[in-house]
């Protein structure tokens, strides 16, 4: 199939093909107007070097983020913003090879450690996407590309930083739950977590009401940081409106996964998100998926849960089942957690 990069460089494309024309619901939620109306800011110097009283603060903050939001932004992270700009801009070169280039890292299964492609899972999608992805494992086993040939070590560099990152962000969340540091880690076996680097591609749009870049869903991992290339795009739902994330330069836009939901039964929600494209800027995005090990089988964790007071509120499943489930059908609000949802009795 086609790149929506190679489509949007048709000479003279001045609509969009049917293929792509996204019918909207009539009954969606409208965007949110209200400039209150924006995602919590965790400062991350304060988690790893602050005095005991700021950390703690931190914590319930943090933990506050994931209850109300499932969103939130972090700032003072430490990731140098010169290796997030080479890591984007890697990124974009990888997209700017040749479509016969690409084709080599096509992937043909979603487990495949490095796949590329176009919409989200083309052979199934009913309506495509504007867009082009590429996926790449990047832990336990770290794997790359071969091309661009600075793809490597950058990417290399990027997955590192950000997993530590993602790690002290776990070990606050964990704290927050009543849970102690360690527990997340430990009970998730994050030492071979998985870490997932997709990168997507929204090129400029003839009409970009009509397209979707990615349409509303949900993150099936532990946590997802993502960054973008200055251009806005990523829309979240909240309190029954979308609201419009403006990333500060150089902060990650971080939100809960599927996995930290049915892990915390249910107190931390993985929150429905979607990208728009506009007519024009390409907007890149980098978004960094950190969970569970493939192995592990995840239910609630059993300190989280009464048999009276807080039942189970989801089955068990593992790590590896669930995410075939998702990435092998078509991307559908939260609906791969209703596989796993016990419904009230
Ligand atoms: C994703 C995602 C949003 C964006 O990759 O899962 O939600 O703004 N991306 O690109
Ligand atoms: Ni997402």
């Amino acid at each position: 199939m086609i790149s929506i990069k190679a489509l949007a460089e048709s000479p003279g494309l001045t609509s969009i093909p049917p293929a792509y024309a996204f019918t909207h619901n009539p009954n969606d939620q409208p965007v949110s107007d209200d400039p209150e109306d924006s995602i919590p800011i965790v400062d991350f110097s304060l988690l790893t070097s602050g005095t005991p009283d700021q950390r703690s603060r931190t914590i319930h903050h943090l933990g506050k983020a994931c209850q109300d939001w499932g969103f939130f932004m972090v700032i003072n992270h430490g990731v140098p913003e010169s290796l997030t700009k080479a890591m984007t801009e890697a990124c974009g070169e990888f997209f700017n090879l040749t479509e016969e280039e690409k084709r080599e890292f096509g992937g043909k299964h979603v487990l495949d450690s490095i796949r590329c492609g176009t919409s989200f899972n083309a052979s199934v999608d009913e309506v495509l996407f504007w867009r082009d992805f590429l996926k790449v494992f990047v832990h336990p086993q770290f794997h790359s590309p071969t091309k661009p040939a600075a793809f490597r070590e950058i990417s290399l560099e990027y997955s590192k930083r950000t997993r530590e990152l993602a790690r002290e962000l776990l070990k606050g969340i964990s704290t927050s739950l009543g849970l102690g540091e360690c527990y997340i880690e430990k009970a998730l076996n994050l030492e071979s977590g998985l870490q997932i680097v997709a990168a997507n591609l929204y090129p400029p749009c003839p009409e970009p009401e009509l397209a979707m870049g990615m349409p509303p869903h949900s993150d099936h991992g532990l946590l997802t940081l993502l960054v973008q290339n200055g251009i806005s795009g990523l829309q979240v739902q909240h309190q029954s409106k979308w609201v419009n994330v403006n990333s500060i330069p150089n902060a990650f836009v971080v939100n809960v996964g599927d996995h930290m939901e049915i892990m915390s039964n249910g107190k931390y929600r993985s929150v429905v998100h979607r990208a728009f494209v506009n007519e024009k800027a390409t907007r890149i995005s980098i978004a960094t998926v950190y969970g569970p090990s493939l192995d592990t089988v995840v239910g609630p964790a059993p300190e989280l849960v009464h048999r009276e007071t807080n039942p189970p509120a989801y089955t068990e499943m593992k790590y590896k089942e669930y995410l075939q489930l998702q990435q092998s059908n078509q991307l559908d609000g939260k609906s791969c957690l209703d596989h796993v949802r016990i419904s009230p009795a």
